[in-house]
């Protein structure tokens, strides 16, 4: 049997298998690429990008939960020009399409990243982070309404002719409504789910364990409400869906992509399995081989119910 095709099509562009890390779990790159070759990602996804260096919010910024982690990291980033001055020529080095993450603290903001980045060479699509919990400004805001997410990617999709990717957040009443306003708003794919909203107490002390009182939380727990948004949102857009939320293993990656997501992102599971990904992608050919399936995208939304 010929090796079976792993290769998928995102927004435009075409990646050789559908596993990419999420958005924040993956800095830009550098810490990653002494554990693997960032050559078998099919793409790669950076930190949220801010017009300006981003301190993040105090500490303590993170803590573990059962099975879950919750972080309120506050988008700490060097910032648009140092990004692209050292960040961009070490990721350029690498054959995935590099997607960045660009959040705004207003609606200007994010058509400024946009149309910056998009004359920086190595820049394949944008990911529009309309659902970050952990900011004052912007961020989440812009995801909770219908309305103000097609504002954003209207907007941006006037200022850059790169593929935009809309990230969702589900702490929302209904996920799909905010999909389609992005589907109609002009976003070529949609990638959820961010954290959900969350928080965790020292009794002890009779305190957060978050300086920032809440925070998203993230990883296994995640799981089950990250695939039923992304079933959901699969039969309610007819762009492509990039699934994550609790992905550890290729049964993971699997079970979204039976549910409707074309390609997913592996975050938290990281921290602990820097190689997660690369045992994923390994793990999904061998189920291919195993079950006869030529071709990966056969199983996009091939879920029986
Ligand atoms: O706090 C953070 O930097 C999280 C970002 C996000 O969830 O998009």
């Amino acid at each position: 049997m010929p090796l079976p095709n792993l290769s998928v099509n995102i927004a435009g562009l075409r990646l050789q298998n559908p596993v990419m890390p999420a958005s924040g779990t993956f800095g830009f790159g550098e810490e990653y690429s002494r554990f693997f070759d960032l050559n078998l990602l099919g793409a790669i996804v950076v930190k949220a990008v801010t017009l300006k260096p981003a301190p993040g919010n105090p500490p303590p910024r993170l803590a573990e939960t059962a099975s879950g982690l919750l972080n309120s990291i506050g988008l700490q980033n060097p910032g648009l020009e140092v990004f692209i001055r050292e960040k961009m020529p070490f990721l350029r080095r690498f054959k995935p399409p590099v997607i960045v993450n660009i959040a705004g603290k207003t609606l200007e903001e994010y058509v400024e990243l946009a149309e910056r980045l998009s004359e920086v060479e190595g820049v394949a699509a944008l990911e529009v982070n309309i659902s970050c919990p952990n900011v004052k400004e912007g961020g989440v805001a812009f995801g909770v309404d219908p309305k103000m997410a097609a504002g954003v990617i209207t907007a941006v999709r006037r200022r850059t002719p790169l593929p935009i990717i809309a990230k969702l957040t589900p702490n929302v009443t209904d996920i799909t409504e905010i999909a389609r306003a992005a589907e109609d708003a002009g976003c070529d794919a949609v990638s959820l789910i961010n954290t959900l909203q969350g928080m965790a107490i020292d009794v002890e002390r009779r305190r957060p364990l978050l300086a920032n009182v809440v925070g998203g939380l993230s990883g296994p727990a995640i799981k089950p409400v990250a695939l039923y948004a992304v079933w959901r949102v699969a039969r309610a857009v007819k762009i492509p869906v990039i699934g994550m939320g609790g992905i550890r293993t290729a049964t993971d990656a699997l079970e979204f992509m039976l549910a409707g997501a074309r390609a997913v992102a592996v975050g938290t599971a990281t921290f602990t399995r820097p190689t997660a990904m690369v045992e994923i992608i390994e793990g999904l050919r061998e189920y291919l081989h195993r079950n006869n399936i030529n071709d990966i995208n056969e199983l996009v939304g091939a879920i029986k119910v």
